[in-house]
């Protein structure tokens, strides 16, 4: 194994933990050199060694011995910049930044292969878990039709308490107190850092290239926690569920919550951790599941990319195609109803769906509900997400509803039948 010198972009959360495991201990032949940052005397760390650089110019840098650049910053820019200039003097680069790569990976991932050097980005999605790796390599013989995951911790860790009858809010309140949340949830919560990371694994996996805009998010901030008990009567919880598959030749692609099977093991995800299940054409379902954020967990991925690079190993990165998106699922759906009691409600609501050929399935109301105050859940045969959207504009006119009826996907086990 040769010697390889390594630079940090970025010192925060990911850069620490990198930078601690490379100065732990001579780490197979990967030497930290510089470490840069704006600001970088506030940064100064007493455990770090004195021959590293700490510096506020990238272009002392890039002019150095470095062989790979590590950009831990985050964001579209300046990281873009930074890695692009990084690429172009012919120094490869490792990030853990999901953002660049689903905006800007194909790019970049050319511009790599045109100047002799490597891209990397195993910690992008899923932070500690392999799945990228395990995609593009493991799994590089299959044909993936299928990935199905739970990709945000965030998201994770309010859901698995909600499942213990927590409300949304004050778990929301704990997630930043905790640190697992930011100030603004909106990124986590309304599904765009979940989107980011499946149009990356479905470039990876599915090889099929979508933009983040092409793909449907939905919020989980609607979900209560009376959600959770109907959907525990149906021998479910929910998660946030970011999925994508090939479908006769188009991609169907969505990321929101969903209900799914108690027995499934997306179910078994708790707290921060995050799951991917890819389904093979030829090696059936494999499983990815760990740690999908947090400093070290998060390093370790970064730093099995430097050592890739360090071996003069190369991934396997075959080319995606454009597929045709906005195909839909078609799902059996939870639909719940907050109402103010009258007759009839139930029969128009049934008289609604019927019209666009959705069947019901069942019809649950808890007991112990205030009179004025009425919630019931429907449950719908497959159906495609366009005809209950029509069908609930229409139920949305009724004069009862005391708020807008919330809807989810059930997530089955079986396969679904053919939106065609
Ligand atoms: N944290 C995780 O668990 C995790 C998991 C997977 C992936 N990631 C990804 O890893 C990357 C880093 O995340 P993090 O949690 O380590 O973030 P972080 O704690 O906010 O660290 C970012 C560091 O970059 C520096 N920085 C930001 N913008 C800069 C600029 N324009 N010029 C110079 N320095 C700049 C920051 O300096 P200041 O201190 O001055 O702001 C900070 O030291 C992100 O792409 C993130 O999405 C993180």
């Amino acid at each position: 194994l040769g010697k390889s010198n390594v630079a940090i972009l970025g010192f925060g959360t990911v850069g620490r933990s990198v930078a601690h495991i490379l100065c732990d201990s001579d780490f197979h032949g990967l030497t930290l050199t510089h470490i840069f940052n704006r600001n970088v005397s506030r940064k100064y760390a007493d455990w770090v060694p004195k021959s590293v650089q700490w510096t506020e110019d990238l272009a002392e840098v890039l002019a150095s011995d470095v062989d790979v650049i590590v950009e831990l910053a985050g964001g579209l820019d300046p990281a873009g910049d930074w890695v692009r200039q990084a690429l172009t003097a012919g120094k490869s680069v490792v990030t853990a930044n999901k953002k660049l790569i689903a905006y800007r990976g194909v790019e970049l991932q050319t511009l790599a292969q045109q100047h002799g050097c490597q891209l990397l980005y195993g910690a992008a999605v899923a932070g500690g878990v392999p799945v990228i790796p395990g995609l593009q390599q493991g799994l590089a013989g299959d044909q993936i039709l299928k990935l199905e995951g739970i990709l945000n911790g965030t998201c994770n860790f309010i859901l698995s308490k909600m499942e213990k009858g927590a409300e949304f809010a004050p778990v929301v309140a704990e997630a930043q107190a905790a640190g697992y949340a930011e100030r603004d949830p909106t990124e986590d919560v309304d599904g765009f850092d979940a989107r980011a990371k499946l149009v990356i694994l479905t470039r990876i996996g599915i090889l099929a290239d979508v933009a983040p805009n092409e793909i449907s998010c939905r919020s989980i901030r609607n979900l209560t926690a009376t959600d959770f008990a109907y959907a525990n009567d149906l021998r479910c919880t929910i998660r946030q569920i970011a999925r994508a598959e090939v479908r006769e030749g188009q991609l169907l692609a969505s990321v929101g919550p969903m209900l799914v099977s108690q027995s499934s093991p997306l179910a078994w995800s708790k707290g921060t951790e995050n799951m991917v299940i890819a389904t093979g054409r030829y090696g059936g379902q494999t499983i990815f599941s760990g740690h999908g954020a947090g400093g070290h967990p998060t390093a370790v991925a970064v730093v099995s990319d430097i050592l890739t690079i360090a071996h003069g190993g190369s991934t396997v990165s075959l080319p995606a195609r454009k597929l045709v998106t906005g195909g839909e699922f078609r799902l059996p759906h939870y639909i719940r109803f907050v109402v103010s009691d009258r007759p009839g409600i139930v029969a128009e609501i049934a008289g609604d769906l019927a019209q666009e050929d959705i069947n019901i399935r069942a019809i649950l109301q808890k007991p112990d509900h205030p009179a004025d105050d009425t919630a019931f859940v429907v449950t719908v045969e497959p159906c495609r997400n366009s005809q209950l959207a029509r069908a609930l504009a229409r139920i949305q006119k009724m004069d009862c509803l005391l708020s807008a009826p919330f809807e989810m996907g059930i997530l089955s086990d079986s396969p679904e039948p053919h939106a065609h």
